[in-house]
């Protein structure tokens, strides 16, 4: 089965062609960093235009790449949600169209079961079940993924995304937009000691509930940023050590969670997955941490940590060869939680 897939719902349009025997044929995105650069951050209408003017060109081009004829494509994925919901029409109303216009069927994709499953685009994925860290611009979660669908979530951010803290951050420090690899680089030069930013809700370990202490919160983080850099010049040293702080804080919060949800649910595997899970320092904590526990721990292929069109394809093939498919509407789910995702009939 070959699966066309289309993700729209942020800043890329990424389109991609995943074949149940080939694997993934080709993969375009595109990046609409540049457009948003003057307002520091994605302008969701300017998004969704972009989208209308990038998805068909890259259709074809991903189609020319992989040698491929519409007669050839058995199904449309498309990101339904969550997201942007201008962005998220602008690939509904697409993916539709096109299964409309083909013959195929077409299926809405959960952008963060897309996530979720990025590693299955590398040899030797994992094998469920397993403990998920999902941490992306919009999302910072930990989930017990017992089957594919069926997904539990142990802890999630009271506030900001982790993801949504490094945008924040960098622009506070003049950094731009994305945030997260431009935190990252800036923190390459400087010391990650020299201010100790608060690591939240990490500093008493609760005992009572079901999944104790799991949840986030980030904007604490962010306000201890504001406060250092007050009357303060921004000179490139300064820079470079309230990034690496600012880093340091955030990877240790994450890495203190995953330690405690594999503690508390006794998991062997850890997925980590989303934009920010391509973070250096977070990967090479969460290594230090899976050796220390003797659990395995994997990442995407970094090209596929941030949002892609591969995994929509690789989502959309799953779900489509379980005859999930959608009516011909067109519709977007801007929120929508990843337990109410649904189970895949086999
Ligand atoms: O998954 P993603 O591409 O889009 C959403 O679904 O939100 O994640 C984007 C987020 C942004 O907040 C971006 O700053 C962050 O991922 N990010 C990073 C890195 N690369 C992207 N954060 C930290 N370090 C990185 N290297
Ligand atoms: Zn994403």
């Amino acid at each position: 089965m070959r699966v066309l897939g289309i993700e729209t719902s942020c800043d890329d349009t990424g389109i991609a062609l995943y074949d149940s025997e080939d694997g993934l044929l080709a993969h375009r995105l595109f990046s609409q960093i540049e457009l948003h650069l003057d307002y520091g951050g994605v302008v969701p209408e300017l998004a969704s235009r972009d989208h209308i003017r990038k998805a068909l060109p890259l259709i074809r081009r991903v189609m020319q790449e992989a040698n491929t004829t519409p007669e050839q494509i058995h199904g449309i994925a498309y990101t339904i949600g969550p997201g942007l919901a201008g962005a998220l029409l602008v690939g509904a109303a697409l993916g539709r169209s096109l299964s409309y216009a083909w013959h195929v069927p077409a299926v809405g994709v959960h952008h963060m079961e897309g996530h979720l499953l990025s590693p299955w685009l590398s040899p030797d994925p994992p094998a469920f079940p397993f403990i998920a860290l999902l941490v992306s611009g919009g999302h910072t979660l930990l989930a017990d993924v017992q089957a594919l669908g069926r997904y539990s979530i142990l802890g999630e951010s009271v506030d900001d995304a982790v993801g949504e803290a490094f945008d924040k951050t960098a622009k506070l420090l003049g950094l731009g937009y994305p945030g997260g690899p431009a935190i990252a680089r800036a923190a390459l030069g400087g010391n990650p000691q020299r201010f100790s930013f608060p690591r939240p809700m990490t500093e008493r370990r609760k005992t009572h509930g079901a999944h104790p202490g799991l949840d986030f919160s980030f904007s604490g983080l962010k306000t201890a940023v504001v406060t250092a850099v007050q009357n303060q010049t921004l000179m490139p040293p300064l820079i470079a050590d309230i990034a690496a702080s600012f880093e340091a804080a955030a990877v240790d919060v994450l890495a203190i969670k995953c330690e405690w949800a594999l503690e508390q649910t006794g998991a062997k595997q850890l997925v980590v997955a989303g934009g920010v899970s391509a973070n250096l320092k977070l990967r090479e904590r969460l290594k230090q941490l899976s050796e220390k526990l003797g659990v395995r721990v994997y990442f995407p292929r970094p090209e596929f940590s941030t949002d892609n069109g591969a995994m929509i394809a690789y989502v959309g093939y799953l779900r489509l060869a379980a005859d999930q498919s959608e009516p011909l509407s067109i519709g977007a789910r801007a929120r929508w939680s990843i337990e109410e995702i649904g189970v895949l009939k086999t």
